[in-house]
C-alpha cells in the first residue's frame, strides 16, 4: 500500500472556520489525505482563513511566505487558501503569492476533491462561487471516527443584515438555513461516535429558518428537537444578533433542559447614534431590555458580547455609553476589537478616529471587561456546578472540562474520563479557570 497523503490545515478566525476545517480534512480524506500537525511533512497545507479584521487577513500572506522554503524543497505540496481571505480576494492572492495553487471559498468546500485533482496535474484551481446546494449534505461521506465530547455544527450560514464595519456579508453571502432533518441526522452521529455537547453555529444563528417537518423552523424548534436526542447532554448556539432572539428562544432558555445558560448577543456600542451608524437596527435600551426578559427566564444565565471601539465618529460620550452599558449588563465574558477599516464596507469611507484614541479607549473597556468576568468567575466558589470533562489537565492526575456557564474548570486527582459530566463544587477562582472537587 502507498504512504498516505499529508495534509496541513491551520485555522484562522470564528469556530464557523474551525467546522469547516473538520469538514475539509473528511472531503480530502476521501482522497487518501490523513491529517499531521507539522506542516514540514505536508503534500498539501491548507490555510483556512479570516477577513474580518485588517491584521487577520494580512497575516495569511505572511504565513504564505514562511512556506517558500517548504516548496522550493518539494515541488509536490501543493498549497491552498480556504476560507473568508479566499473568497474576498479570489485570484488575487495567486497573483500576490504565486506559491499558492488553489483558492477555495466557504461556500466551494465540497469540490475540493476536484480541485485537488486539477492541482496535482500542474494547474492552479479556483472556485469562489455561491453554488444552491448544500454543501454540508456533499460532505457526508465522513469516516465514523470517535471524537471528543464537544462538538460544533453549522446550522446556519451568511448573513443579511450587512452592519457598516463587516465583511461578513460578503465573504459568507446571503442567509442560509440547512433543512433539520439533516441536522438532528449529523447530531446523533456526532452522539454515536461519543459527542456529548453540541454547538450550534452560525453567523447569524438565531435567525435560523430550517425546512422542518411543518414548514419552517425556527432555530428553538431546532433546539427543541435536539433535545429529545438521547446521550446528548448539552446545547449551546453562537452567534446570535439581539434582532433575532424570537419570545419562543427566550422561553427556551428557561425551560430547554439541555440548553446551557450562556448566551453570546454581540451590541457592538452602548452609543445610540454609532449604532445607527453601525446599521446595527437596535438601540442600547431595547438591548437591555431584551437581556432583562432573557434573565426574567433564566436568572442565572450568563452573558457574553462584542464590541468594537474607534467605529468612525464615535465621540467620548460615544464611548462613555458604551462603558455605561458594559457595566449595567455585567458580562461574564466579552471580546473587544478596535474597528479596523475593512476595504468595500460602508464605513470605510468615513472619517476614522484617532488610532491613538481608539487604542486607549479600547484599553479602557477591556480593563472594564475583566474586572467584570472577574468579578463573575470569584462569584463562583463555594457553588456547584456541572462539569462535561474534556481532556486530563497540566498536571499529574488532574482533569479539566467545561461549566454550564462555560468557565473552565479543573479537578485535582479526578478519577473521571474524558466525556463525563459531574457535578462539582468549587473551591478557587484563578486567573482563567476554576478549581473544585467532585461532589
Ligand atoms: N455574526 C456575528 C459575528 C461577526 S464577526 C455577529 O453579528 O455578532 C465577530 C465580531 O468581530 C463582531 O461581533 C464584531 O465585534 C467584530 N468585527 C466585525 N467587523 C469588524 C471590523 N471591521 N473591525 C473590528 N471588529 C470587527
Ligand atoms: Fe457582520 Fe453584522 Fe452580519 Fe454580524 S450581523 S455577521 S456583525 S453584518
Ligand atoms: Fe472571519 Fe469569515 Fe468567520 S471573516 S470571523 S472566518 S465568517
Amino acid at each position: 500500500m502507498s504512504e498516505p497523503k499529508k495534509l496541513f490545515i491551520k485555522t484562522y478566525g470564528c469556530q464557523m472556520n474551525v467546522y469547516d476545517s473538520e469538514r475539509m480534512a473528511e472531503a480530502l480524506g476521501g482522497q487518501g489525505y490523513v491529517e499531521t500537525k507539522s506542516p514540514d511533512d505536508a503534500d498539501m497545507i491548507l490555510l483556512n482563513t479570516c477577513h474580518i479584521r485588517e491584521k487577520a487577513a494580512e497575516k495569511v500572506y505572511s504565513e504564505l511566505g514562511r512556506f517558500k522554503g517548504l516548496k522550493a524543497e518539494k515541488p509536490d505540496l501543493k498549497i491552498g487558501v480556504a476560507g473568508c481571505v479566499a473568497q474576498a480576494e479570489g485570484q488575487e492572492i495567486m497573483r500576490r503569492q504565486p506559491l499558492v495553487d488553489l483558492v477555495v471559498g466557504p461556500q466551494s468546500y465540497h469540490r475540493l476533491p476536484e480541485m485537488e485533482a486539477k492541482t496535482r496535474t500542474g494547474e492552479k484551481a479556483l472556485d469562489t462561487d455561491f453554488p444552491e446546494e448544500d454543501k454540508f449534505e456533499k460532505l457526508k461521506n465522513r469516516p465514523k471516527a470517535k471524537r471528543g465530547p464537544t462538538a460544533f455544527l453549522t446550522v446556519q450560514e451568511g448573513c443579511d443584515k450587512f452592519c457598516a464595519f463587516c465583511v461578513v456579508p460578503y465573504t459568507r453571502g446571503a442567509e442560509v438555513s440547512r433543512p433539520a432533518d439533516r441536522i438532528i441526522r449529523e447530531a446523533q452521529d456526532l452522539v454515536e461516535r461519543g459527542v456529548r455537547e453540541i454547538t450550534l453555529l452560525g453567523q447569524n444563528v438565531n435567525a435560523y429558518h430550517g425546512a422542518g417537518p411543518n414548514g419552517d423552523m425556527t432555530l428553538a424548534g431546532l433546539i427543541w428537537e435536539l433535545n429529545k436526542v438521547d446521550g446528548l447532554e448539552r446545547i449551546r448556539f453562537t452567534t446570535s444578533h439581539p434582532n433575532d432572539m424570537t419570545d419562543d428562544l427566550i422561553e427556551a432558555h428557561g425551560t430547554c433542559d439541555k440548553l446551557m445558560p450562556y448566551l453570546h448577543l454581540p451590541v457592538q456600542s452602548g452609543s445610540d447614534h454609532i449604532l445607527k451608524r453601525m446599521n446595527r437596527s437596535h438601540t442600547a435600551e431595547s438591548y437591555l431590555r431584551l437581556i432583562e426578559r432573557i434573565r426574567a427566564a433564566r436568572p442565572d444565565i450568563l452573558m457574553s458580547g462584542d464590541f468594537i471601539v474607534g467605529f468612525p465618529e464615535e465621540s467620548d460620550a460615544d464611548f462613555q455609553a458604551t462603558l455605561d452599558l458594559v457595566d449595567e449588563v455585567q458580562y461574564g465574558y466579552a471580546y473587544s476589537f478596535k474597528y479596523s477599516t475593512r476595504p468595500g464596507t460602508p464605513a470605510a469611507e468615513r472619517p476614522q478616529v484617532d488610532p491613538q484614541v481608539a487604542d486607549e479607549r479600547l484599553q479602557r473597556l477591556q480593563a472594564l471587561i475583566t474586572r467584570d468576568q472577574r468579578k463573575i468567575q470569584d462569584s463562583m466558589v463555594g457553588r456547584n456546578v456541572h462539569v462535561l470533562f474534556e481532556k486530563p489537565g497540566r498536571q499529574q492526575g488532574q482533569m479539566v472540562g467545561k461549566s454550564e456557564y462555560l468557565h473552565a474548570v479543573h479537578v485535582a486527582d479526578a478519577d473521571v474520563a474524558v466525556g463525563a459530566l459531574r457535578e462539582v463544587r468549587i473551591t478557587s477562582s484563578g486567573a482563567n479557570s476554576l478549581a473544585g472537587e467532585l461532589v
